[in-house]
């Protein structure tokens, strides 16, 4: 597949484009959290180097498009609302996916849109809400184009018919053109995203469910995502890649990724739960030490971060548990265990990590199947 295979055919347009007048999708989509990490990106959205995630079950954004034909087609039209208020910080970057996405989605100027948002978790949580929130618009716009193809009487149904594999892959590359890791998003419960040597059909336009045997000490991995700091970033994930250009250790890094993800495939098959914690730790600390040695340098980490970390470390030491963290661009901690250790580390959680959250904030979560349509 290439960026052109996106690209409709412009007489699967035409005809219906003059007749739908308005309606609306609802979609779900849930957040993800990497065990390989995507720090560092070409233009246009491309990866350098391929990740891979869970994909979490409870936190989701739940976005409501609503379209209506408008009179002239020479701009963008929208509204955006998060939990019923007008959020017009949100429409700049509404805008640039607009914008990015409009060659693949002809029709985005001859409606006025309405987009509706809600998520799961607090929104000042510093959970992003931009691989769930970025999904489920993708989402909803592809049920859009799906209900203008569908509907077109005057193709044949071979061009007509609507195929799921092509809806999902082009919603992923859509998210992903939104935000890298949205493109992750769409499908549970693991999704890989960049071109991988051992991952055939992985892509690095959009993301693809993994493909191998998951051994059973993986299934219902648990995710406890302690609430460290619930501020604003001080640096976003955009310059943050953005670093990684001329980063004395970029090349390396991104060798080191293809590297863990060829030994991830391994563990996920034999459940070598201590291997796994050895790579997913290290690509966490492996993603902050790059912010650290770009130029400029920046540390997301917090005290409380450090401490959770080293109480991981002695309880594992203590109880040989198979506990691990991992973290994304911020301070806040996903901490990842094995359904059957769930009873023994929620205790832990609770009587030796809470403390280090903000206001006690934390949220359970685990390994969850994907996007849905309401
Ligand atoms: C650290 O997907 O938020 O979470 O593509 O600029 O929107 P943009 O970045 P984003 O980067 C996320 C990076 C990460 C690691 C990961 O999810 O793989």
């Amino acid at each position: 597949m290439t960026e052109k295979d996106f690209i409709p055919n412009a007489k699967h347009y035409t005809d219906r484009l003059h007749i739908i007048e308005d309606g609306h999708f609802t979609w779900s989509s849930p957040s993800n959290i990497a065990l390989v990490k995507y720090w560092g990106k070409k233009e246009h959205q491309i990866p350098e180097n391929p990740s891979i995630s869970f994909t979490l079950n409870h936190c989701k954004t739940i976005t409501t498009l609503s379209f209506s034909k408008k009179e002239n087609d020479d701009q963008f039209s929208f509204d955006v609302f998060l939990d019923d208020d007008k959020k017009d910080d949100f429409k700049p970057k509404i805008e640039t996916f607009f914008k990015r996405i409009e060659i693949y989605m002809p029709f985005l100027k001859a409606f006025h849109f309405k987009i509706e948002t809600s998520n799961t978790f607090p929104h000042s949580s510093g959970i992003a809400s931009s691989a769930s929130g970025m999904s489920a618009l993708a989402l909803c716009l592809m049920s859009i184009e799906k209900s203008i193809i569908t509907s077109n009487t005057t193709l044949n149904s071979v061009e007509r018919s609507f195929d799921n594999n092509y809806f999902i892959q082009k919603a992923s590359f859509l998210a992903r053109l939104g935000s890298g890791s949205a493109c992750r998003s769409l499908e549970g419960d693991l999704v890989v995203w960049g071109e991988h040597e051992k991952i055939k059909g992985s892509s690095n336009l959009f993301g693809t469910k993994y493909p191998f045997e998951v051994h059973k000490n993986f299934k219902n991995y648990q995710d406890t995502i302690l609430l460290v700091d619930k501020g604003e970033k001080q640096v976003s994930s955009t310059v943050g890649h953005n670093l990684m250009f001329g980063h004395p250790f970029a090349k390396e890094r991104f060798k080191q990724a293809h590297n863990n993800l060829s030994s991830i495939i391994d563990i996920l098959k034999t459940g070598d739960l201590k291997a796994f914690i050895k790579i997913v730790e290290s690509e966490a600390l492996t993603l902050h030490a790059m912010m650290m040695t770009s130029m400029p340098y920046f540390i997301l980490m917090k005290p409380n971060t450090l401490e959770i970390i080293n109480k991981i470390w002695a309880y594992r030491e203590k109880t040989n548990s198979n506990v691990c963290f991992t973290l994304d661009a911020g301070a806040n901690v996903h901490v990842l265990y094995p359904e059957d250790e769930a009873n023994q580390v929620l205790d832990f959680i609770k009587e030796e990590l809470v403390v280090y959250c903000q206001n006690d904030h934390y949220i359970s979560d685990k390994i969850g199947l994907g996007a849905k349509l309401l």
